[in-house]
């Protein structure tokens, strides 16, 4: 995207406390637009970017009652045909199936080459139009505005995914937006759970990606998840600046840095399958966090006070530390088999050194992963 019109968005914006930082890829950079009530400016934005054609709104059904007239109101002025669709946003429909219905909707609204769609809802809802939007008329503008904590804090930035009968994301792009909205207002509706899944993505790449901590991080998690927005929002922002940097070094994953950002997911995503989707991702990524730091610490790479350090920030965003009840450490070595990292038949994990500090393993035995599972299976 022109330059100019990143500068344009950030000098018009500045004066209404919205913060704007780049995404950089190119001419397919973008504008990030932090604060509160962000939404309301919409119409000045939509302004600036000279956007005059159709819109169409995609969201999910629940989302349609609670935030349709807030973002009606701020495009109240425009004159040109703003369109809604929703949809169900149920995880066991991100797939090609409801895509399809989205193109035939799409086509009776007449929405075209000119128009922009706009995605607002959570990861389900981003990972859906995104891909949409990726290939509708071989790719149409697209606006994010995330509305969890888990879509806003990693979502955002370096490409889509839906779901096969063959496998979880299994289908996808990298396909990047003209513009994200971080708006604080949508994450007021969340109930306690949301905001957990989603610090634990923030722990993740804050903390363990980028090294960023202090000795408030303890009090922070507290304050957030007891709904500190404006907190929130600033750790938001540094896990997406994290994101960012790795993604920006290797967008579509050639050079190997983009694999870090898999830390803490491998035994998550096992659990994930073994559970069959049925544990929120933050849930399972804390449980992942915990196996990845101790399998670092049991192979003499990380100190212990540093693992026990990430333990305790875990359990303040209330998140879990150990194996669910139903779940075996036998059932989740059984299902490592699926993980995308695994090479010649070898388990790989991103180890930790020190936060900040992440690599890539070699191959890792089965019994040193037994070894760490087992000891997270709660007494
Ligand atoms: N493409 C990527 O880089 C990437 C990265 C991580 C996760 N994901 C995907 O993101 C999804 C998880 O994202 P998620 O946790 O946002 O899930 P989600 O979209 O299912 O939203 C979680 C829940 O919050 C509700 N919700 C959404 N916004 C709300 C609001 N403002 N107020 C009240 N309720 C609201 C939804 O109805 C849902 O019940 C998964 O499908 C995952 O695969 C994609
Ligand atoms: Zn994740």
């Amino acid at each position: 995207m022109k330059k100019e019109i990143i500068n344009n968005v950030q000098d018009n914006l500045n004066q209404y406390g919205v913060i704007t930082e780049t995404a950089n890829f190119g001419d397919r950079s973008y504008p990030m637009l932090y604060g509160k009530n962000v939404v309301s400016k919409l119409d000045l934005i939509l302004d600036i970017y000279k956007f005059d054609s159709k819109i169409l709104i995609i969201t999910e059904d629940k989302l349609v009652s609670l935030f349709k007239d807030k973002i009606e109101d701020s495009l109240a002025s425009r004159k040109q045909d703003i369109n809604w669709l929703s949809v169900s946003g149920k995880e066991e429909d991100k797939n090609i199936d409801v895509i399809l219905n989205l193109y035939q909707s799409a086509s009776e609204l007449g929405i075209d080459k000119s128009s922009s769609v706009i995605a607002l809802g959570g990861g389900v809802i981003q990972d859906m139009v995104n891909y949409f939007a990726s290939t509708y008329n071989r790719g149409i503008k697209f606006i994010q505005i995330p509305t969890t904590v888990l879509s806003q804090a990693d979502i955002g930035i370096g490409g889509c995914a839906v779901n096969h009968p063959a496998g979880k994301s299994l289908i996808g792009q990298f396909y990047q937006p003209i513009l994200s909205i971080l708006d604080e207002e949508f994450l007021y509706s969340l109930p306690e759970s949301e905001i957990s899944s989603g610090l634990a993505e923030v722990i993740n790449k804050v903390v363990c990606l980028g090294g960023i901590h202090n000795e408030n991080i303890i009090k922070d998690m507290n304050d957030m998840v007891s709904g500190d927005y404006s907190k929130l929002m600033e750790y938001i922002r540094l896990s997406n600046k994290v994101k960012r940097e790795i993604i920006e070094n290797d967008e579509i994953g050639i050079n190997g840095g983009r694999l870090l950002l898999d830390w803490g997911h491998t035994v998550t995503h096992a659990l994930e399958r073994i559970l069959k989707y049925k544990i929120g991702h933050g849930f399972a990524l804390g449980i992942g966090m915990v196996s990845a730091a101790n399998l670092s610490v049991n192979m003499d790479i990380l100190a212990k006070d540093k693992s026990d350090l990430l333990k305790e920030i875990i359990i303040a965003a209330k998140l879990p530390t150990t194996l669910p009840k139903n779940v075996s450490a036998e059932d989740v070595i059984k299902s490592l088999d699926f993980d995308q990292k695994k090479l010649k038949g070898d388990t790989r994990f991103i180890l930790m050194k020190d936060f900040g500090k992440c690599f890539m393993s070699e191959s890792i035995s089965d019994e040193s992963i037994a070894k760490v599972l087992e000891d997270q299976i709660e007494n």
